[in-house]
Order: C-alpha cells, then structure tokens, then sequence
C-alpha cells in the first residue's frame, strides 16, 4: 500500500472510532422519539418488491408471525417449483440480494432454474419491524438477538412457506448472520431439521474470534455501551436506515476521487472486495448498494455477537453469572449444539473474508455430522459481501450451488 493510500485508512480508521462513541448518543435521541424519523414508511428506496418486479417478475409479500409475536416479513417470487428461504446476514435487507439484476442475483438466477424463492428479513430491521402487540418504542420490542431468531423467527417462516406452498420443506439458504439461525434453530428445536432438505451457508457466522473485520469490533466495543443503555433507557434500535445519511453515502460513492475512499471504507466496515483489487464491485452499483446500508438491529444482537466474537464460542447470551444461573442453570451460557445439526450441511466460505475467517470456517465444518459441501471459493480475495455483489459471485459460487440444490429436488 502507498502513504496516500495509508492515510486515507487511517482517517477512516478515526471516522470509525469517532461513530462508535456517537451509537450511544444516537439511542438517546431515539428517546426522544426523533429516531422514528428515519423509519418504515419513509423509505424511498424501491423495496424487495419494486425490485422484483422490476426485472419483469411476479411479487408477493407475506408476514408470518413468530410465536413470540413478532412478524417476519417475508417476500416471495412466486413458482410451483420447491421452495427456497433466503435469509440475508446483518445490517443489510432482503432487498440486498436483488440490486444487480436478472442473470446476476442470487434469487433471480433461482426463480428462472424454476424454484419458489422467498426471501426473509431479520428481525429488527426496515422490513420486519412490526409486532403482534408491542410497538418499536416499547423497550421489550428490542429485547432479541440471534437466539430469538433461530428459535422464533426462522421456524415461523419455514412453517408459514410450508402451509402456503402445500411442499414438505424447504432448501435454506443463509449468508452470515442467516446462516447462524439456522444453526441455533437446529439446536434449539430439533425437531425442524426435517423440514429442510439442505443448508447452504455463504461466509456461515458460527466462530468469529479470528475475525479482523470493524464490525466485529464495533460489535465489542458496543457490549459496554449496551450495559449502560439497557439500564438507564432500555434498548433501542442500532443503526436504523436512514434515507438522508443514505443519500450522502450513495453520493459520496458516486464517483472519484471519494469513490475509493468509500470502497476502502466498505472493505473494512461491511467486507466487500479487497484493498488491492476492486476490479469485482460494480462501481455503478455502488451507490445502490451504500443507499440501503445499514438497516437497523437491537442492541442486543450486536452485543451477542461481540460476546461470541470475544469467547470464540458459539453460545447463548451471556447476562453475567448471577443472571445465567438463573435462565440457564449454569454460570456461563450454554454452547449451541453443532452435532446437534444432522441435515445436510453445504458451506461456502472466501479466503478473502475480514469478517468471517477461513479458519474458523474450517473448525466449523469438523464438527458439522452431515456436511456435503465444504467449498473454498476459487479466489483468494473474495470476500464477505462478495457473496452478493461480486461481479464474478456467479461462476465461483452461485452455478456450484444451482448444481448441489439439483441434488436435492
Ligand atoms: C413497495 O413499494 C411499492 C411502491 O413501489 C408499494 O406499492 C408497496 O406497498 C411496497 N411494499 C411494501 C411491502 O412496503
Ligand atoms: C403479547 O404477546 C405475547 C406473545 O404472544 C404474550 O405473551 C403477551 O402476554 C402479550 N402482551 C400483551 C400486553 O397482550
Ligand atoms: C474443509 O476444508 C478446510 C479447508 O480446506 C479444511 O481445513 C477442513 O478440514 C475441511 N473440513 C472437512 C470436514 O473436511
């Protein structure tokens, strides 16, 4: 790397820095309720559906509802083929896997080979942000992390397509923190292994420990933070989408010379590309992609993660032992079980990845019972987002997947 190159790391190191001390004054403007300002119903950006359509397919849009109350939203390309449940990783949205089009995505290249896709959004973020009887200004609302995701939210969905679709189950397809949900539903409600005939986990977020990536160690650094949050004001929602700050970003993004900082930017923070190679981004997609970043989390997650991030262990929340002993009988939290997960596994994994580290990954697949996928991409840089956006994601990983499904169907 040369100098220039060097600083413009450094000041986007301290721009980081600087907005991890603001997380906190930004919940306690949502106190105020100017947080809400940013949410929901002012999103301008076309949706999953807009987008759907937009390249000349049919659109439906579903909400299934979790036992604890919460409702996912779930939008779905319609087919008569079996069905398949996208679920994106955090920060971004379902709309995320359909920004470049037709003969690119992910989602489009499935519903054309004949699949019934649906696709899912995590709880907490602009789509899936309503409740049975709770409102995002109640405390108890933000009160989830991954564990609720994986023990409500995913069977939820699964068993909503399987009443909807008349089909028996479902292909699950998770990318980051998507494919930790279905891991800790494994583990925690076994008994829907069955209704899900193969995981393909993207870049699967199970052990992090050896991550370098910022957000990870955001997500530590907002551990301390969550601790007072919760005890003076309850939590909030993190990060919600923003359409002004999105706005600035895609312009910001649009064109040189603060394109490439945005691009180094994105390869710390979000995990796209490589610092030596941008050659894969779509650099006029860029600002569509930054326009819909992030998209809001409960201070919990992040903090679950930065937990699991730290111990190097795939657990549940950690509340301290007083309170463990209390939920969990033990002083530490329990570990998800990995052997716990007997359906047949497939996961693909970048050497490139800041977020998400090979190695990890590979601790991860000797302790999986039934893997039958253990798919290093073909390009040492590719990384986290890349999943998604990389121009070359086609030939290095979606065509492998099509094939494996095939199997499958
Ligand atoms: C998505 O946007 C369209 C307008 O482009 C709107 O009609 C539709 O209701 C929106 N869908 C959701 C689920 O918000
Ligand atoms: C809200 O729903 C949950 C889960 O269904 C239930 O346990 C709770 O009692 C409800 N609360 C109110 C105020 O109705
Ligand atoms: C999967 O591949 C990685 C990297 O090549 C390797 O370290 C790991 O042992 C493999 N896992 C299994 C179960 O074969």
């Amino acid at each position: 790397m040369d100098l220039p190159c060097l600083v413009i790391v450094c000041l986007c190191l301290v721009q980081v820095q600087k907005s991890v001390g603001q997380l906190q004054s930004l919940t306690r403007l949502q106190e105020f309720g100017l947080g809400n300002l940013d949410f929901g119903a002012r999103l301008q950006v076309p949706n999953t559906s807009a987008l759907i359509e937009k390249e000349g397919f049919n659109s439906e849009t579903h909400k299934a509802e979790a036992e604890d109350g919460f409702q996912v939203h779930l939008s779905r390309i319609p087919s008569k083929g079996v069905p398949v449940l996208m679920n994106h990783g955090l920060f971004i949205a379902s709309d995320a896997w359909l920004l470049r089009g037709r003969d690119k995505d992910l989602a489009f290249l499935l519903a054309e080979s004949g699949y019934d896709v649906w696709m899912g959004d995590l709880r907490g973020n602009t789509y899936s942000s309503t409740h049975k009887n709770l409102t995002q200004r109640d405390p108890k609302f933000w009160d989830f992390s991954v564990q609720e995701m994986g023990t409500y939210d995913l069977p939820a969905s699964i068993d909503y397509i399987l009443a909807t679709t008349g089909h028996d189950s479902v292909i699950y397809i998770g990318h980051s923190l998507g494919s930790t949900m279905y891991f800790v539903m494994c583990s925690e409600r076994p008994e829907y292994r069955s209704k899900v005939r193969l995981m393909m986990g993207l870049a699967p977020a199970i052990y992090f420990k050896r991550s370098p990536g910022l957000l990870f160690k955001i997500a530590r650094q907002y551990s301390r933070l969550y601790q007072e949050s919760i005890s003076f004001r309850g939590p909030r929602q993190v990060l919600p989408r923003n359409q002004l700050r999105g706005a600035t970003a895609s312009l910001f993004c649009r064109s040189a010379p603060t394109q490439n900082i945005c691009l180094v930017i994105l390869y710390f923070l979000a995990g796209l590309a490589s610092l030596t190679d941008f050659s894969q981004v779509d650099k006029n997609l860029l600002p569509e992609f930054v326009r819909r970043l992030p998209t809001g989390t409960s201070p919990k997650t992040l903090q679950h993660l930065g937990q699991m991030s730290k111990s190097g262990r795939f657990c549940k929340f950690d509340y301290g032992p007083k309170e463990n002993m209390r939920k969990y009988g033990t002083k530490s939290p329990p570990d998800y079980k990995l052997d716990s997960v007997t359906g047949p596994v497939a996961l693909y994994y970048g050497k490139g990845d800041i977020l998400i580290d090979v190695q990890d990954v590979a601790e991860v697949t000797e302790k999986l019972p039934n893997l039958v996928r253990n798919f290093t991409v073909a390009n040492d840089k590719f990384n986290h987002m890349d999943f998604l956006w990389a121009k070359n994601a086609k030939q290095l990983v979606y065509d492998d997947m099509l094939k494996l499904m095939k199997l499958y169907t």
